[in-house]
This record gives C-alpha cells, structure tokens and sequence, in this order.
C-alpha cells in the first residue's frame, strides 16, 4: 500500500512540505509507504513543458493506492504550478487514478485556504476517487515551517487525515480480497450543457 504525496510549492521544504511530511508520517505509521513528489519547481513554465514530469507522474500510478495534493494559497488558490500540472495529469492520466483514494491538502499565511481546498477537491470528484477527510478541513497556517509547526490543531489535522487514509486503504483492499470491486463504468455520455 502507497500514498503519493504531490508538493506544489516552489519551496520544496516550505509549509505545504510540513504539512504533507505530518499526512505522511501517520500513513507510514499505519504500514501504509509514502513518497513526496515535488513538482513546484518549474512554476513558470508552460503547461505543455510539464512532459517529463508528468511521465515521471504518471509512471507512479499503477503502484500507487492514494494521491494527496499539497499547494500554497496563492491569492486564495491553488498555485499557478500545481493547477498547470494537475490539468495536464489529469487530462492524460486521470484514468490511471480512478478508485484510489484522494485528499488535498493547503497552506496559507492567513485567508483563502477553503477556497483553495475546494478547487483542489474537484479532480477527485470528477474522477470516480473517494475522498479522504480529516477533523477539519485540511489546512495548516504559517510563512515558515517553524510557524507551521506551531499550527497544533493544523498538524493534528494532517494526522488524522493520514490515519482516516490508511484506514480507508485497508478497507478498499480488504474489499478486494472479498471480490468488491469499483463498479464498471458506463460508456460516457458527454453533453455539452443541455443538448
Ligand atoms: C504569490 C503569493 C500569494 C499568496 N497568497 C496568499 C493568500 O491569498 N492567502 C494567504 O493566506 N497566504 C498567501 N500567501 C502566503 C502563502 O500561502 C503561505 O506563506 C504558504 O504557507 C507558503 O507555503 P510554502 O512554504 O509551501 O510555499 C501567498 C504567497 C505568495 C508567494
């Protein structure tokens, strides 16, 4: 069992990386692996540019059970970064993901972080991925990762969201083992508003 965690901050050890590390050490100490894959780095470049990483991405999937996506709040959304690369991954590759579970998870200084978590939320939702959730919404507050570290109830957040993971990891195998599957999917009907 693995969860793969995606950075979307240009700082590759900043606030979102504290966050995520707090998921990621309650799924590891659920006997669930983890990996950190940090893909803020090429911020400004064009979503067409994103080809090696999305490979490197998309490589990932069949070995994996779960995807957690960290951004920064930037002006009350999700970095221009992690948006470019989740358009294109999951435009590609979102087939990959279907049945694997999902969380989001953001880091503000102050405001906008609900905003963020919802935008970031909506390609699960648009791909037949349960949602994991935690005790609150899944977000930690601070400039630096000292002052995320004081952020108590922010981490305590990320734990729980890393347990209710693992747990649900375990249930979805577990329903495997028993022959409970992801129901079939339907040729899709694709209308253009009403017609
Ligand atoms: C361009 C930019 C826009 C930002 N917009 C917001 C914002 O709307 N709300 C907020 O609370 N913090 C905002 N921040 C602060 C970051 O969200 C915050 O410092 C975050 O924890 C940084 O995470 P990181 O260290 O992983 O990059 C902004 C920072 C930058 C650089």
């Amino acid at each position: 069992m693995k969860v793969l965690l995606l950075n979307g901050s240009p700082r590759e050890f900043g606030c979102t990386y504290t966050a995520l590390t707090e998921v990621a050490g309650a799924l590891n100490a659920n006997d669930v692996e983890t990996e950190i894959m940090w893909i803020g780095r090429d911020s400004f470049s064009g979503v067409y540019e994103y080809g090696s990483l999305i490979d490197e991405f998309a490589a990932k999937l069949d070995d994996i059970d779960g995807l957690v996506i960290g951004s920064p709040v930037y002006y009350a959304a999700s970095s221009g970064a992690i948006s470019m690369f989740l358009d294109k991954a999951f435009y590609t590759n979102g087939g990959k993901l279907r049945g694997k579970v999902g969380a989001s998870v953001v880091s503000c200084r102050r405001g906008g972080a609900s905003a963020a978590f919802d935008e970031l939320n909506k390609y699960f939702t648009i791909n037949s991925m349960p949602v994991v959730s935690s005790q609150y919404w899944n977000q930690v507050h601070g400039n630096t990762p000292d002052e995320v570290r004081q952020d108590l109830e922010g981490l305590q957040t990320m734990r729980t969201l890393g347990k209710n993971m693992a747990w649900l990891i375990k249930c979805i195998e577990l329903g495997k083992k028993n022959g409970i599957e992801i129901p079939p999917q339907e040729k899709k009907t694709s209308t253009n508003f009403i017609r």
